[in-house]
């Protein structure tokens, strides 16, 4: 069949065979299929949709459209997670080393922020020393050993979702639930894990901006992962305001720090200790999430979360005082900015995309993917939804190096929040729960 036929059969809404996506996605990797036909390709499924056996057969063509990762190397069941991205989302920071403490071994495969949302390889190497580049043997080792490893993701995995993606971002065709399951999917697929748990963001700072939406999307994923003879689980949170206090690179790694102590906000240790327990129960370490959770506050309270996090930064290299003086370790911005309320009253709402972008600005993200971070730059949230303000009082304080940029970061932070005289209601983190 013609590239043309196919697309003209989507854009009359009908379904694809498993051929003719095969020889869309094959053909487009080739360097065969140009990007103009690919793109009213992705157009057609972006207005046209795609059912779920299209999407199982698009997300295996792009998994399988390079290097697929073999993990039976590795001892007991391998539990990946991956979230579809947040302002402030430092989970895998503390989740990886809570799951890896209690006993279920992570073979993390990560990646780098662009825009307003951060990426853990990042974050991970604002530690001094710490590398993310470990070569396919020392990563199977350091987990085999400390039962824990965090890795960037190879150019070779699922290189039709990097080229596609590319198309997606200039092509207004990135928010549709088939393409985003698919190109989720195929990653993790790829990456060789033997279950997975989702955590899709919904609300201002998220792709999914409606908790419907965000649903079909959780379930869709959870569908394919099954589909494809692995486990899978899903939840759905809540991005309406960032993920605790800290938005920035090192920033973020002190705050896990804290969390992995004990002491870290209520809604991150909340949602990871939800992700952990589903993780858990996929890994065969507990029956049931109530279980599962019990186990998982265990190893926060005895410090074996803590101990399986220095564990992780000294097989990658870093410095381990990190886990015990992070204040002493972690780069600490030269300029620090309190941006004041204009008014008196209550916190009814943050738009945590313009914290993500004020964050960028600041120095803590990259507007394309060339330039160059600084570790120390971010924004520690002050106030979150439902907090009383004075005005004139901080509701953010900016950390830079660059003073260039704060008057910028500053108004925007500024547009980000709405002060009500009421108290509001405070939105609830976890809306949705999809156990396997
Ligand atoms: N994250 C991905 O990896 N792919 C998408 O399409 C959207 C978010």
């Amino acid at each position: 069949m013609r590239v043309y036929d196919i697309i003209l059969k989507k854009r009359r809404g009908h379904e694809l065979s498993k051929d003719e996506i095969d020889s869309m996605i094959n053909g487009f990797t080739r360097g065969d299929i140009p990007d103009y036909q690919m793109s009213a390709w992705l157009m057609a499924i972006f207005f046209q949709g795609m059912n779920v056996q299209e999407t199982r057969d698009l997300t295996m063509a792009m998994a399988l459209s390079g290097e697929t990762v073999d993990l039976s190397c590795i001892q007991g069941v391998k539990v990946d997670k991956h979230s579809t991205g947040g302002v402030g989302d430092k989970t895998t920071l503390v989740l990886a080393p809570l799951v890896a403490a209690a006993g279920v071994p992570v073979a993390k495969m990560s990646g780098r922020g662009l825009g307003h949302t951060g990426g853990t390889l990042d974050k991970l190497e604002s530690i001094p020393g710490f590398t993310v580049d470990l070569s396919k043997d020392e990563f199977v080792e350091a987990v085999n050993t400390v039962g824990i490893a965090v890795v960037g993701q190879t150019a070779s995995v699922a290189p039709a979702d990097k080229k596609l993606y590319a198309l997606r971002d200039v092509t207004a065709t990135v928010d549709s639930i088939p393409l985003i399951a698919s190109s989720v999917c195929s990653k993790k697929l790829a990456c060789g894990a033997d279950a997975i748990v989702f955590d899709v963001k919904t609300g201002a700072g998220a792709f999914m901006k409606s908790e419907e939406d965000a649903f079909r999307l959780a379930e869709l994923m959870v569908d394919i992962v099954k589909g494809a003879g692995r486990k899978g689980a899903a939840i759905v949170s809540n991005m309406s305001q960032p993920l605790g206090f800290a938005v920035g690179n090192s920033l973020e790694v002190r705050e896990a720090i804290d969390t992995l102590r004990g002491a870290g906000p209520r809604d991150l240790t909340d949602l990871c200790l939800s992700l952990g327990s589903l993780m858990l129960v996929l890994g065969g370490k507990a029956n049931d999430t109530e279980k599962a959770r019990a186990i998982l506050v265990n190893t926060l309270e005895t410090g074996a979360a803590l101990s399986k996090f220095a564990d992780l930064v000294s097989v990658q290299g870093g410095d381990v005082e990190v886990a015990r003086t992070p204040d002493n370790i972690l780069p600490s911005a030269r300029c620090l900015e309190a941006v004041p309320s204009l008014h008196s009253g209550y916190v009814s709402s943050i738009d945590a995309e313009r914290i993500g972008v004020a964050s960028m600005i600041l120095g803590a993200g990259r507007k394309t993917k060339d330039d160059t971070i600084d570790p120390a730059a971010g924004i520690m949230v002050l106030k979150k939804i439902g907090h009383k303000v004075e005005q004139g009082e901080p509701l953010v304080m900016l950390h830079t190096n660059n003073w260039d940029t704060l008057e910028q970061a500053a108004q925007l932070v500024m547009s980000a929040y709405e002060i009500s005289r009421d108290k509001p209601d405070v939105p609830r983190l976890i809306t949705r729960v999809i156990e396997n």
